[in-house]
């Protein structure tokens, strides 16, 4: 009951101090859907794959020192025919930053982006997907990281460029699951020997497994009020010490 009232207070002390920053930001994060996650899972930059998931959704990650990565996996129906909708897969990594208004403005890796349209009623093959380079600049007005009262997981709202509402994003992992975040394709150049290309694969594939090694936690929703828990306990405990001093 008590950690249920620190909670609660915490959350709202959380809401207060809402300045927009990076460490807010921090974190693979995932629509409804739960099926779309950046990282290795969705693009395979060695052998330049696009794994399409099984449902549509969208997947952002943030690093607190200013990384970013985008998958996105957005099917639009074509109101005049359904048995022709668009499907695109895209992937996209780079740089961020938050403005002084809070604004947030992604800045991709331009040699890195990439996109496999599907246009099935407008292509010559029906059966073939479109695979490109992408390049996307971004910016999202401004976001909101809070609490779901309903399910109790992290939420990120996002307020696109227009200041309209992206759909809502649950934390999935933290720290993020995420590619690397240098560029992948240093030496995409046609001039680039196949040996040189060989030897830069080699690499990405080498740091692709420390990443799995390292870095992301399964975020769930018991484990986010765990630690709220323990650092009700702390923040208890600091405050005890702090009335104990005077
Ligand atoms: C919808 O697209 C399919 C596949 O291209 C085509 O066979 C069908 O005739 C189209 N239907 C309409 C109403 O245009
Ligand atoms: C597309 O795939 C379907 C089902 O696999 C097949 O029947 C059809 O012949 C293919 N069309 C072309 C143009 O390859
Ligand atoms: C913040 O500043 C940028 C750049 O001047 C601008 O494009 C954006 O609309 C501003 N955001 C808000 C929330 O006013």
């Amino acid at each position: 009951m008590l950690s249920r009232v620190i909670f609660s207070l915490l959350t709202l002390v959380s809401l207060i101090s809402a300045d927009p920053s990076m460490d807010e930001l921090e974190g693979t994060w995932t629509s409804k859907s739960n099926t779309v996650f950046t990282g290795p899972g969705f693009y395979d930059p060695v052998d330049e794959l696009l794994v399409e998931p099984d449902l549509p959704g969208i997947s952002y990650s943030f690093t607190k020192d200013g990384h970013y990565e985008e998958a996105l996996y957005r099917v639009v129906g074509n109101p005049k025919n359904h048995s022709c909708p668009v499907a695109s897969v895209t992937y996209q990594h780079g740089s961020y930053e938050i403005l002084a208004n809070g604004s947030v403005v992604l800045t991709p890796i331009a040699v890195d982006g990439r996109q496999l349209l599907s246009d099935p009623c407008n292509q010559e093959d029906p059966n073939t997907s479109t695979y490109t380079r992408y390049v996307q600049a971004t910016m999202f007005k401004t976001f909101q990281r809070y609490v779901d009262p309903y399910h109790g997981r992290w939420t990120l709202q996002i307020y696109q460029f227009d200041g309209s509402k992206m759909q809502p994003l649950y934390l999935a992992y933290k720290p993020p699951l995420m590619l690397p975040t240098s560029a992948l394709n240093p030496t995409d150049a046609a001039s680039e020997t196949d040996s040189a290309l060989g030897s830069t694969r080699n690499k990405i594939k080498r740091s692709l497994e420390n990443q799995y090694r390292t870095n992301a936690i399964r975020q769930t929703s018991t484990e986010s009020f765990d630690k709220y828990w323990w650092i009700s306990v702390v923040c208890l405990g600091l405050a005890s010490s702090y009335m104990f001093l005077k």
